[in-house]
Parts: C-alpha cells; sequence; structure tokens
C-alpha cells in the first residue's frame, strides 16, 4: 500500500452496527421501525415535539451502554499512529469515533449528545432527556430546545471544510454506509473529480456507490477495518 499523508474516512450507520447501534435501512433499521416524516423533518418537530425529542432521547440514552468496536479503535489508532493527517467525516451521531481514540471528527449529521437552543442559537452538551419543558441554559427561553440533529431537508454541517478536505485528501475511504443520503453519497465522485486519490469502500454489501470506488472490501468494519489500517501503517 501507498504511503498516505492526507486521509478522510468517511463513515455511516454501519461501522457502528457491531456496538449494538442500529443502522437505518438494514432489515430492522430505525427506517423500518419510524417514518423519516414523523421523527427526523423540521416539520414533525413542529407537528408533535414531543415524539421527535422521546424518539432521540431514548437512542441518547442507549449510547450509555454500547462501546467503539474494533473498527472505531482502528481508526483512532491510524489518527495517532499516521505521520499525516487523518480526518472523519461522520454520518453518525454516536460519540463512539471520540471513545475509539479519534480526535480529528466532523459530525455532518449532528450529535445525539448535544441540543441547541431554537431561539440563541448556542449549542450544549445535553446527556439526559430534553423536552418541551427545558429551559435554554443562555437565553432560558422554554420550550427552545431541540436535538442537534440535521434532519432531512436541512444542510448539513461544516460542508465547506469537508469539501475542502476531499479536495486535499490522497486516500478517501468509505465505511459502513448505503451510499443513499446525499451530499455524503456524492463525496466519492467529488474526490474522483478534483484529483488522484486512492478510493475504497469497505461495507458489509456493495453500496448504491460501490462501482464509484477504485477498491472495494466487503465484510464486517470490525474484522475489515483493522486490516486495512494494519497495512496503511505497515
Ligand atoms: P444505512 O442504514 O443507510 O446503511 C448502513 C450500511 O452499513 C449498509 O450498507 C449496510 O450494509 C452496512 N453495514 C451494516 N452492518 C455493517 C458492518 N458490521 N460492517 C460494515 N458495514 C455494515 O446508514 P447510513 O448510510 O449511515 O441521516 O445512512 C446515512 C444517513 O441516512 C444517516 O446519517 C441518517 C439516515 O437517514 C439522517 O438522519 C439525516
Amino acid at each position: 500500500m501507498a504511503s498516505y499523508k492526507n486521509i478522510v474516512v468517511l463513515t455511516g450507520a454501519g461501522v457502528s452496527a457491531e456496538s449494538g447501534v442500529s443502522t437505518f435501512r438494514d432489515n430492522d433499521g430505525l427506517w423500518e421501525q419510524h417514518r423519516i416524516e414523523d421523527v427526523a423533518t423540521p416539520e414533525a418537530f413542529h407537528r408533535d415535539p414531543d415524539m421527535v425529542q422521546n424518539f432521540y432521547n431514548v437512542r441518547r440514552a442507549q449510547l450509555k451502554n454500547v462501546e467503539p468496536n474494533a473498527a472505531h479503535i482502528a481508526l483512532g489508532a491510524l489518527e495517532s499512529g499516521l505521520d499525516g493527517q487523518v480526518t472523519i467525516v461522520t454520518q453518525n451521531v454516536d460519540n463512539l469515533h471520540e471513545r475509539g481514540g479519534s480526535t480529528s471528527i466532523i459530525h455532518m449529521h449532528g450529535e445525539l449528545g448535544k441540543v441547541r437552543c431554537t431561539c440563541c442559537g448556542y449549542v450544549f452538551l445535553w446527556p439526559g432527556d430534553c423536552s418541551q419543558s427545558s429551559q435554554c441554559p443562555n437565553c432560558f427561553n422554554q420550550p427552545a430546545l431541540r436535538p442537534h440533529i440535521v434532519w432531512f431537508g436541512e444542510m448539513p454541517f461544516e460542508m465547506d471544510r469537508i469539501e475542502s478536505l476531499l479536495g486535499a485528501c490522497d486516500l478517501f475511504i468509505s465505511i459502513g454506509t448505503s451510499g443513499s443520503v446525499y451530499p455524503a453519497a456524492g463525496f466519492v465522485s467529488l474526490v474522483r473529480a478534483i484529483g488522484a486519490a486512492h478510493t475504497i469502500e469497505v461495507n458489509l454489501e456493495p453500496s448504491d456507490g460501490a462501482s464509484h470506488f477504485a477498491e472495494t472490501r466487503h465484510g464486517e468494519a470490525g474484522t475489515l477495518v483493522p486490516l486495512l489500517v494494519e497495512e496503511l501503517l505497515a
């Protein structure tokens, strides 16, 4: 394997599946049990804020019972062991990359462990339940707090920074994502259009965008990612 100095790793729900966090589109995935329109849109929050808060409260509470798996830990080791830069761009809202040792992480779809005030815009760490009776610790309005999550119809976070990282990388790795949600699904094409970076997909099965990758490895992330990291650090 060539020696890479600037690696961007895109991750999706599949990287956390072996930790026990549900994916979205697999059998029994979250979108089989809930309708996106009921829990993951600004309109849903406007219509039934309690239902939306509860959906994310349950998921926030689940985070306390899951641990990073071998894939998260290997990615943490890649960042500390590589003579270069490794940035994780994750669609996941869990905190398993942080707990696996990665420090350079962009949560493009937000973070379960945070809430945002719809009045003053402040973002807060929020480990417990949030409801319409929770008061904003900054502007004291209530109801005011919403999950710090990007819902369908909203713009993902830090897109400018992500695009410049994609343009500068020499290796782009995509792990555990179905490739069905844009803009993340388009990152591989962007990388290939801008430069000469190598591109690798690691996923349980070929994703919707598998044909856009120069190299694909199919199987469980907890097995394949440590092997890939070993090759990259050799
Ligand atoms: P999906 O549920 O769409 O896809 C998960 C992918 O992970 C699938 O292709 C699985 O085959 C794969 N997978 C499952 N277990 C795996 C394992 N152990 N190892 C490797 N791969 C595995 O999840 P995402 O692609 O992350 O957005 O979904 C993208 C976005 O759609 C999410 O961030 C979320 C969702 O709606 C919002 O909520 C805004």
